[in-house]
């Protein structure tokens, strides 16, 4: 093993930077040379990379984003664009790859894998924590604390004018943000894609906290369960009270990164090169019970990650 290659690929999340700055120089502590590959699988099917030192990647780890750019590549799901990937690891002398992204990703680094020979290590790095096998993405918690801060101030608005406001956040078809935002702001009501949604409980719930005196409210809704707007005018129509949609969108994807997620990403970083130093691939790094461990990258893309619905009943508690 003598040169790690390094891409980031799909959304971007928070904590990022901080990955790559660890991968590359705890490879550099092991005399390994670092290439990174720029704008996510594009740097592959165009070798389009560059050589990352030690101090190249100073000064990231505190910043959003990712400085090799990220992209969503659907030319690397073709037969073509794999093989230009393949030609690009050779041409640059590439003993193993980390790949630093959502379960796109890691599907998309399987494949790789399978064709180049070359080993593959897979970060896991999204803010909707839909990866199976880790309890916790990159970015994840960062996400988590932008949402939680915009809602606090929208619950301002909503207690002053005596209003419902619906809240959507990110997660694309999962309810994992979601609903660790929705009890972490005290929503009166989290909805997720896991739970069939009706219409008329959530109207009930309006009617039965006005008539108790709450006249205001917050619904943390997940961009996976459909239309808000629609949802929003309907709770207007059916419940009389003033209704708002405020929908947070990629103001959660970006800023700078919690501790807790520069945390995981420097230890996820560490781990992956010590797994291709030690000899393996086809690897995730995951955060299992407090610990980093690894699973095969292909149990991760097959496997379903389960939402903890125990959160959604606990909220509706604490929020009587
Ligand atoms: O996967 C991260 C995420 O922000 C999802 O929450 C969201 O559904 C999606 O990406 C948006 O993707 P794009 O950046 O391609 O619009």
């Amino acid at each position: 093993m003598k040169n790690i290659g390094i891409v980031t690929s799909g959304g971007d999340a928070p904590g990022m930077n901080a990955a790559i700055r660890a991968v590359v120089r705890v490879a550099h502590s092991k005399d390994l040379k670092v290439t990174g590959f720029k704008k996510g699988w594009h740097g592959l099917i165009r070798n389009d990379c560059m050589v990352l030192t030690p101090r190249s990647v100073s000064g990231i780890i505190q910043h959003g984003g990712t400085i090799l750019h990220t992209s969503r590549c659907p030319e690397f799901n073709t037969e073509e664009g794999v093989e230009k990937g393949c030609e690009s690891l050779a041409s640059n002398n590439i003993d193993g790859l980390v790949v630093i992204g959502g379960d796109g990703s890691f599907r998309a680094a399987l494949e790789l894998g399978n064709k180049s020979g070359v080993p593959m290590i897979g970060i896991p790095a999204t803010i909707d924590n839909d990866v199976f096998g880790t309890d916790e993405t990159i970015g994840f918690d960062t996400a988590v604390n932008t949402a939680v801060q915009q809602i606090d101030k929208i619950r301002d608005t909503a207690v002053s004018h005596d209003r419902i406001f619906v809240v959507e956040v990110m997660g694309r078809k999962r309810g994992f943000l979601a609903s660790t935002v929705g009890i972490t702001v005290g929503a009166e009501i989290i909805l997720v894609p896991e739970v069939e949604f009706i219409a008329e409980n959530v109207f009930e719930i309006i009617r039965e906290n006005a008539e108790k005196g709450k006249k205001s409210g917050i619904i943390v809704a997940a961009e996976g369960i459909g239309d808000t707007h629609q949802l929003t005018k309907d709770i207007r129509e059916n419940t009389g009270l003033e209704t708002r949609l405020s929908i947070l969108g990629y103001a959660q994807r970006g800023g700078n990164p919690t501790a807790r997620s520069r945390l995981l990403a420097s230890l996820f970083g560490n781990r992956s090169v010590e797994l291709l130093f030690e000899g393996q691939g086809n690897k995730a790094v995951v955060f299992q019970n407090g610990s980093v461990k690894s699973i095969d990258i292909k149990d991760s893309c097959e496997g379903e990650k389960r939402l903890d619905l125990s959160l959604i009943r606990l909220a509706e508690i604490l929020a009587k």
